[in-house]
């Protein structure tokens, strides 16, 4: 499914990451877990295309597919989702107008027909329902004045209507109370299917307790040092991340 090789990537000359090598495929849920400023923001913002990083060297495929040489827009397209560690705020733009214009976008980049007004309501009033978000949030600017875990729970929401193909979730775990963490990794499991897979960053095993990964990679000085299965996880919470801060990748 995705398929990244020796990236190198820095930002106004500082190097974050560092020659990356990962894979995730179809199906898998792979967790990422690693140090504050190991560079998984990075990378996350890298596989979605966000400007501003300058990428030296690597290549990120997807399913074949060259993702560096594509705009985030057709990133978006052809499937891929980031979940954003911090959404953003986006006053003037109502969340059902912006859930809308992202879909169809979407819908359209494939050669789709749009959703008409009453499918979309359909489509957004069942995805809200199981993930509990209060309609009347619905009726409000994207995220603007949404609390932590509000913004979080809307980021499944796109993520439930979008059906994207490869997800990447950033610490999506932060910030949400104990329901809501049931609540979304039930929304997250539930997307689980062949033909999707998920890159999940957090920094607990608590929410792998309820998203069980296929793989875990730590991730280091920009660069994934280690890969075990779930178990690896636990492991890093007795031990903490001390043997994975010097030295290079095994
Ligand atoms: N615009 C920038 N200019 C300079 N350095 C940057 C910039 N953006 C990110 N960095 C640096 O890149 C490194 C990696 O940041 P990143 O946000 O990817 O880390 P992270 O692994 O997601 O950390 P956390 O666990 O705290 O979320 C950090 O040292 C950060 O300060
Ligand atoms: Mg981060």
């Amino acid at each position: 499914m995705l398929e990244i090789k020796n990236l190198v990537v820095q930002i106004e000359d500082n190097r974050i990451l560092n020659g990356l090598n990962l894979t995730v495929n179809d199906g898998e849920v792979a967790a990422i877990m690693g140090p504050n400023g190991s560079g998984k923001s990075t990378l996350s913002y890298v596989i979605a295309g966000k400007e501003d990083y300058e990428v030296l060297d690597g290549e990120i495929l997807l399913d074949g597919q060259n993702v560096l040489e594509m705009a985030a827009d057709e990133r978006a397209a052809a499937g891929i989702f980031l979940a954003f560690q911090y959404p953003l705020e986006i006053p003037g733009v109502g969340t059902m107008t912006f859930l809308k214009a992202c879909l169809n976008a979407q819908r359209k980049a494939r050669g789709e027909a749009e959703l008409t007004t009453p499918e979309f309501i359909r489509a957004v009033n069942g995805a809200a329902d199981k993930l509990e978000i209060n309609k009347e949030m619905l009726k409000r600017a994207l995220n603007v004045g949404f609390s932590g875990g509000e913004k979080k729970r809307m980021e499944i929401l796109q993520m439930a209507l979008l059906q994207p193909k490869f997800c990447v979730l950033d610490e999506t775990d932060s910030g949400l109370d104990i329901d809501a963490l049931r609540i979304v990794s039930e929304g997250v499991n539930a997307l689980r299917a062949q033909g999707r897979s998920f890159l999940v960053i957090t920094h607990y095993q608590r929410l792998l307790n309820h998203i069980v990964p296929d793989t875990v990679h730590v991730m280091s000085k920009g660069q994934i040092m280690k890969t075990g299965g779930k178990d690896l996880a636990l492991e890093l919470e007795a031990s903490g991340y001390a043997e994975y801060r010097t030295g290079e990748a095994a």
